[in-house]
């Protein structure tokens, strides 16, 4: 059985003196390909130099230019970062990012050798209404629209309601939604490789649960692992040295 793969999101939290405590505090627990990093951008060259694997949490539609405040795909593959979160629940919600921007970034990412992670998710009133596999299908029809043959990126599908508290989806309603982006996939883009990882309120205690979803690729970790020992926890279940 192939490992999950957990990816764990520190959005913006920790000061460089934090990050370096908790580095400290992981050091030699986790050796593994599977579990990658997002830490703040600031902050990716100490995960670096300790060979972790590192994603940006966003990053610009273009390559280079005169963007201020703004990180490419190309400045991130020549350090070395490797993936990319594109269209996170937040970056579409406070800073209105729109499934054309999102298209735009997977191609700069694709071209940089740098795997997109396109995030996914309803609302709760969305879902209350029933409308949950039209608004996922929306956002990866639109999102992927410019997407080639052979190449390879991660979907990460995450309820927005479930992020950042105790409330998640059940088992089956996360089996049925991730049978549902597959068959998308199939009928839209059937040439393209893509895991499919889920995220919400994903912590120490319910992840032996979730292993379980034969569908379900790895997970998207944000609240929990801002505590290194939950986060070990959480890795030492889900992907054993
Ligand atoms: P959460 O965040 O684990 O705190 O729900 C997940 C995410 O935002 O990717």
């Amino acid at each position: 059985m192939e490992n999950k793969k957990i990816f764990v999101n520190f959005k913006m939290h920790f000061s460089e003196d934090e990050v370096s405590c908790y580095l400290q505090n992981i050091r030699g627990k986790i050796k593994c390909k599977d579990v990658v990093f997002f830490p703040s951008n600031l902050y990716s060259y100490m995960f670096l130099k300790e060979h972790y694997k590192v994603g940006l949490q966003n990053i610009y539609k273009e390559n280079v230019g005169a963007y201020t405040g703004e990180v490419s795909a190309y400045q991130a593959s020549s350090m070395g970062i490797e993936y990319a979160l594109i269209g996170h629940s937040e970056r579409r919600n406070l800073f209105h990012e729109k499934n054309s921007d999102i298209a735009k970034k997977i191609c700069v990412a694709t071209e940089n050798d740098v795997t997109a992670v396109l995030c996914v998710g309803e609302t709760k009133k969305e879902r209350l209404f029933h409308r949950e596999k039209k608004v996922v299908k929306k956002q990866i029809k639109e999102a992927l629209k410019n997407i080639k043959t052979g190449e390879y990126l991660i979907l990460a599908y995450e309820p927005i309601w479930a992020i950042g508290g105790m409330e998640s989806l059940c088992l089956k309603e996360i089996e049925a939604m991730v049978l549902y982006i597959r068959k998308i996939i199939q009928k839209y883009f059937p040439n393209v490789v893509i895991p499919i990882l889920y995220g919400g309120s994903i912590h120490e205690e319910n992840i032996k649960e979730l292993l379980t979803l034969k569908e379900v690729d790895g997970f998207l970790i944000g609240s929990a692992s801002l505590d290194f020992k939950k986060l070990l926890k959480i890795i030492e279940v889900a992907v054993p040295m």
